[in-house]
């Protein structure tokens, strides 16, 4: 309260007048029964009226101080200590004030953790997600969004970061008021993606004018799913259809032009045995592959004389070699560790590789196959998840025509061959590098293929040890 503030005044005067009104009253019949002078009765009012205007005044000084007080407070300044602690009257007051201030801190951390952790759980989500306004223009975004686009989304038009039609045309029909909409697009850079962008409406008071939410699903390794099952039943029934055709033909030769020549017949029996063997294992491959893929989330448990196993797998195949003019030259460590595994899926594994060795594999030439304890300075990085214990390595060397490099890293994949004729003439499935790969899987291994065109190829495999 200040002297030109009237109307504290007047009401600082109006309410000294009706504090004082009964001392009037009681003076004024003094001094009607002459008992006091009708002056002295007046001065002593006065004085009255005085003494309370003044008590008054600086009661509403305080008052007005602890207003101005609480007025800054409310405006989120702060103030230093409340005027008026002391008094009696107001420190009942300014202690609910502090109550309430402090009730009003709390709540505030509380919205604060409460807005860090809802930010958290949306950059805890692997979708981006991006919140916009009715103008289009990104109000929030979350990390996924973020590594996808880029720093710096928010307050930019999607427009600039997103260019699909289909995907503008649905979130402009959704700020439109629309329900919600969905569409698939690929992405190109950095690597090609598809994905499958849902637009909707925020539930509820969304903040910072929120009005469409954007998320976009990643579709891509679904679509490489579903490509590669479908290539994968296109393959097989290619790589049966191809011998199965043959059969059927020599059939019809043999019933008709050839039903009397028995030179022919023969012969074409002979070819017909030949397709039927590639027939039957073609299917005993597929089947070993699926069979090997049924159990791979299961880690075997027998325990394996790797050295033995080696020697083996090296000695079924040496006529195979030795028809060649080729030798397998076998370089086993003494002291190799045993190890975990599926003996005859260990066998099919170091069969695979050596047979490639042998058929790809330049004639007359050595085939080596070592087997040795691995350091773990010996890992290359696609073998580091390895580190954690003792490892073996086997590498099956051969001194062949080698494998170009964009060829390598589809090598495994199932029917994909570098000389698609050139295997099929020599009897191969294409399948047999993509059985290694799910047995080195299952055996919770890693499998690295290194080659120079013109001078050969090798395949080696990490296998932990026993005894992690
Ligand atoms: N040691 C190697 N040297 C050169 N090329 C190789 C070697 N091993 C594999 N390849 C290439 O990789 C392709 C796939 O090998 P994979 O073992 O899967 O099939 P395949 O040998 O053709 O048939 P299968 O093993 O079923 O008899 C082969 O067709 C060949 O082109
Ligand atoms: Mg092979």
């Amino acid at each position: 309260m200040t002297r030109r503030d009237p109307i504290a005044l007047g009401r600082m005067v109006l309410v000294a007048l009706l504090l004082a009104s009964p001392t009037g009253v009681v003076l004024a019949v003094l001094a009607a029964q002459q008992r006091v002078g009708l002056l002295w009765a007046a001065l002593v009012w006065l004085g009255v009226v005085l003494i309370l205007a003044m008590l008054v005044r600086s009661h509403l000084v305080r008052l007005a101080g602890l207003a101005g007080w609480i007025r800054s407070l409310a405006l989120g300044g702060e103030p230093g200590p409340p005027p008026g602690r002391d008094d009696p009257t107001l420190g009942g007051i300014v202690a609910a004030v502090g109550g309430l201030r402090r009730m009003s801190a709390q709540r505030a951390a509380e919205l604060t953790s409460v807005a860090r952790w809802n930010e958290g759980l949306l950059d805890g989500l692997p979708d981006p997600l991006l919140l916009l306004d009715p103008a289009r223009r990104v109000v929030r975004d979350n990390k996924a969004a973020r590594l996808l686009f880029g720093r710096g989304l928010v307050g930019r038009d999607i427009s600039l970061v997103l260019r699909h039609p289909a995907v503008l045309e649905a979130i402009d029909a959704v700020l439109a008021g629309a329900g919600a909409q969905e569409c698939e697009f690929t992405q190109p850079v950095p690597v090609e993606r598809v994905f499958l962008a849902r637009v909707g409406r925020p539930e509820g008071q969304a903040p910072e004018g929120a009005s469409a939410m954007l998320t976009l699903h990643d579709l891509t390794d679904l679509k490489r799913i579903e490509r590669m099952r479908a290539d994968f039943v296109a393959n097989a029934s290619h790589e049966l259809r191809t011998p199965l055709a043959a059969v059927a033909g020599f059939i019809d030769t043999l019933r008709g032009p050839a039903r009397d020549d028995e030179e022919a017949r023969d012969r074409f029996l002979a070819i017909m045995a030949e397709q039927a063997q590639r027939m039957s294992r073609l299917i005993a491959d597929l089947l070993s592959l699926s069979r090997i893929e049924l159990n791979e989330h299961t880690a075997p448990s027998e325990r394996v004389d790797l050295g033995r196993l080696l020697i083996g797998a090296a000695e079924a195949l040496r006529p195979l070699a030795e028809a060649r003019g080729m030798r397998v030259e076998l370089s086993l460590d003494p002291g190799l560790a045993p190890m975990l595994g599926q003996p005859d899926e260990l066998t099919q594994l170091f069969q695979n590789l050596i047979d490639n060795a042998i058929k790809y594999g330049r004639a007359d030439s050595a085939i080596t196959v070592s087997a040795a304890p691995a350091g773990p300075e010996d890992l290359p990085a696609a073998a580091a998840a390895l580190k954690a214990g003792p490892v073996l390595r086997v590498a099956v060397r051969d001194q062949g025509d080698g494998i170009a490099r964009e060829h390598l890293p589809r090598l495994t994949e199932r029917f994909y061959r570098v000389d698609t004729a050139g295997s099929r003439r020599m009897g191969g499935t294409g399948l047999g590098l993509a059985i290694v790969k799910h047995i080195v899987n299952r055996h919770r291994g890693v499998m690295t293929i290194d080659s120079v065109v013109g001078q050969g190829s090798t395949f080696t495999v990490w296998l932990p040890a026993a005894g992690r």
